[in-house]
């Protein structure tokens, strides 16, 4: 199946926020904070400045409270009395001329008192430092299995590591952006680019103090997201709706490329710490591992990252006793946020990186290592979730490698690598999985709501509030629909994510919309042929007439079928001990990357990439294999060459002239196998996909340059972006 807005956006014809033209609309702008922490003392407005022109709102015009919506509201919408990071808005202005709005936020000074800022998430805070609880952590977490101290008493070897990785940023395609008016009932309409319509709503319904019936939220086709827009348009939203309301006109706001990179949420930087147990043959003994990241000025969703981050840190791997520490800090930089992979992808460079580490230290092969410790069926993670799946974690590690060459290319590499004056190539795998929906209980907690309608011509409308954010979803959907129904795609209509028409269905992040939400398609599909008095398995012409005729009986009603989640039997969580089933399914990986270094720049190129995935189920394959390349290249990016320069906590690099990501001239050829083993409470027997691409390129990648480098390395690759100037500094130069 082609994709369903393919051609709009293929042609150009898609409208996105920024071309919505919008009668009446002003442009919004915010000004923002210089300094990382201080004590607001005065806000200057320059005096030979004509401000009648413009609308001004700050944290005094907020009718609710001045707080973002999120897990624990400790963010302002605009600072009131004290910042706490650069970059955090305090003024919002809004004219009906963009150059003028911008124009006029340099109008605007502060007079700030600074206070001694937090800049160092890995340094433990002076007491001036200290700005959350006693201690700057916003969030401690832990998993506990077995005995880990007597463990390591009696292991035979001991092995340790420390891992980096950096903050990366989003680079979606389109920037932030979102449009806010009040109708004449004062209801308020926001819309823009974004993943999840109903936190929107909830934030909204927060700052403005309106109840739900007056607020309405829909995303415009969004140029991609990769959980940047999964915290962030709630603030911008809140920013829209404030001057919408200050001002009575509609208000828009779209961030250029630096206010976007400044401004906006990043991927959490982290360092892990490894202690691992292992016997003589690297067996797992034991795993004690220490993972911080870095949360930013507030807490945002800092918990949940950690907590997904922790969940996986001990790998893919059977070891009986594991301890597993996470912290997420305070640091007075903009505030960290989602991001594809969501804590997984730090937590899998360092976990997979130590696994070569262990299998160097001890003179074991590095698959071997893999192949002795993968978990089987029968065998618990670190949760002690059973797995009893029926994949066979250790034959798709051999597809990989087969697929690969690995055997063949280690031989090449050996030879050219003694015979080259300046190219070293190497070759490095990694073992992944990736947890599908919400962690824990979240799901029940969600309780998504799916509708799907039979409309009087005969066509269905899928009602839900998950979004189209460049991945598929309006694809998927249509075809998990026409396969449950028997239905032509052109049967089958996706209603815009707007509110007011679709009802809750959870947000799209957490690699969940196909699995889970995808399945309440099919059940409400049901629903809908129970309501026609259909065998359950009806399909095709018969549901169609019966829908039509439905209507002709019941003129001018609606017709729906509706879905709630329910929790599948079977998944035992205590979120207290954070013991048990942490997701109902996960999926499995091993990538595989070769590289190549150039000696004489320190530069590394990735000659070719293979990425064999078990998926439950593949429902699109050009998506699904989308999927992959694309977290892929932006694996190779966060691998390589994506670096964010921080200065007293904000972005210094903040355009993509310095802010180096791949394009087409860094991509090798990504080869995607996918192995299927149909998951029974997943849309067509299929897992949640889009996340997991993000976990296995980076460590793949620098324990290739580690192989790479091996007879040169005077220090490891374990911190990531390996940018020449840091490989450089791990090698002795190869000429005097
Ligand atoms: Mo996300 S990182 O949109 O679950």
């Amino acid at each position: 199946m082609r994709r369903r807005e393919g051609l709009a956006k293929l042609t150009g014809s898609e409208k996105y926020i920024d071309d919505l033209s919008i009668p009446g609309c002003l442009w919004g702008m915010a000004a923002r904070s210089p300094v990382p922490r201080g004590i607001i003392r005065q806000i200057h407005f320059a005096k030979d400045f004509n401000w009648s022109e413009f609308v001004v709102v700050d944290h005094r015009d907020i009718p609710g409270t001045n707080e973002i919506f999120m897990i624990q509201n400790d963010q302002p919408v605009l600072a009131a009395d004290r910042v706490m990071h650069i970059h955090e808005p305090v003024v919002l202005l809004a004219h009906p001329d963009r150059q003028a709005c911008r124009h006029a936020i340099n109008q605007i000074s502060f007079d700030i008192d600074p206070l001694p800022a937090a800049l160092d998430y890995r340094k433990v805070p002076t007491t001036e430092q200290i700005q959350y609880a006693s201690d700057n952590v916003f969030a401690h977490l832990s998993v506990t299995k077995g005995d880990v101290e007597q463990a390591f008493k009696d292991a035979p070897h001991v092995i340790q590591g420390i891992y980096e990785t950096g903050a990366q940023e989003h680079v979606y395609l389109e920037n932030q952006g979102m449009a806010a008016w009040f109708d004449d009932q004062g209801v308020l309409t926001v819309q823009g680019s974004m993943q999840c319509p109903y936190y929107v709503v909830n934030a909204l319904k927060h700052a403005l103090k309106l109840d739900e019936s007056r607020v309405r939220v829909i995303q415009s086709p969004t140029g991609g997201g990769f959980g940047g827009k999964e915290d962030y348009p709630s603030n911008l939203a809140c920013y829209a709706a404030l001057l919408a309301l200050k001002a009575q006109q509609p208000v828009k706001i779209i961030y250029d490329r630096e206010e976007d990179l400044a401004a906006t949420t990043k991927r959490h930087p982290a360092r892990l710490k490894h202690r691992t147990a292992v016997d003589d043959q690297g067996r797992l003994i034991a795993q004690d591992i220490e993972m911080i990241i870095d949360g930013g000025a507030y807490v945002t969703l800092s918990p949940v990252v950690l907590s997904r981050g922790i969940i996986h840190a001990a790998g893919p791997y059977a070891c009986d006793h594991v301890r597993i520490e996470g912290k997420a800090m305070l640091s007075n930089s903009v505030p960290f946020g989602a991001f594809r992979g969501f804590g997984v992808p730090q937590a899998a460079f360092a976990m997979e990186r130590h696994m070569d580490h262990i299998a160097r230290t001890l003179g074991i092969d590095a698959v071997e290592m893999r192949r002795r410790n993968l978990i089987r069926d029968g065998q618990s993670l670190s949760t002690g979730q059973v797995i009893n799946d029926g994949t066979d974690r250790v034959a798709l590690m051999d597809l990989a490698l087969k697929e690969s060459g690995w055997a063949g290319h280690i031989k090449d590499h050996a030879a050219f690598n003694q015979t080259h004056p300046y190219l070293r190539k190497g070759m490095g795998l990694a073992c992944i999985y990736h947890g599908s929906g919400f962690t824990g209980s979240g799901e029940v907690h969600l309780a998504s709501k799916l509708h799907v309608a039979g409309l009087s011509d005969g066509r269905i409308e899928i009602r839900s509030a998950n979004t189209e954010i460049g991945q598929g979803m309006l694809t998927v959907f249509t075809r998990i629909a026409s396969h449950r129904l028997g239905l032509e795609p052109e049967q089958i209509v996706i209603a815009e994510a707007d509110t007011s028409r679709v009802p809750n269905s959870g947000p799209t992040v957490a690699s969940r919309t196909t699995m889970v939400a995808g399945k309440l398609v099919e059940n409400a599909c049901s629903d809908l042929l129970d309501q026609l008095g259909l065998p359950v398995h009806e399909t095709g012409q018969v549901v169609v007439d019966a829908i039509t005729a439905w209507h002709l009986d019941n003129p001018g009603q609606e017709l729906v079928g509706t879905a709630q989640y329910r929790q599948p039997p079977g998944i035992n969580w205590d979120d207290k001990t954070y013991k048990g089933d942490a997701y109902g399914t996960y999926g499995w990986a091993t990538y595989i990357a070769r590289v190549q270094v150039d000696l004489r720049t320190c530069t590394t190129t990735v000659l070719d990439f293979h990425a064999v995935q078990e998926i439950g189920t593949v429902i699109n394959n050009t998506l699904a294999t989308g999927q992959i390349q694309g977290g892929v290249v932006q694996g190779i990016g966060w691998a390589l060459m994506e670096e964010c320069c921080f200065r007293e906590g904000a972005m210094i690099n903040n355009q993509l002239t310095n802010y180096i990501i791949p394009t087409a001239s860094d991509v090798p050829g990504i080869s995607v196998s996918f192995l299927e083993n149909p998951y029974e409470h997943g849309a067509m027997g299929a897992k949640g996909l889009g996340e997991l691409p993000m976990d296995g390129p980076a460590p793949a990648i620098a324990n290739a340059v580690a192989d790479a480098l091996s007879q040169l390395l005077i220090d490891q690759p374990d911190t990531i972006p390996l940018t020449p100037e840091r490989i450089m500094s791990l090698t002795t130069p190869i000429h005097a």
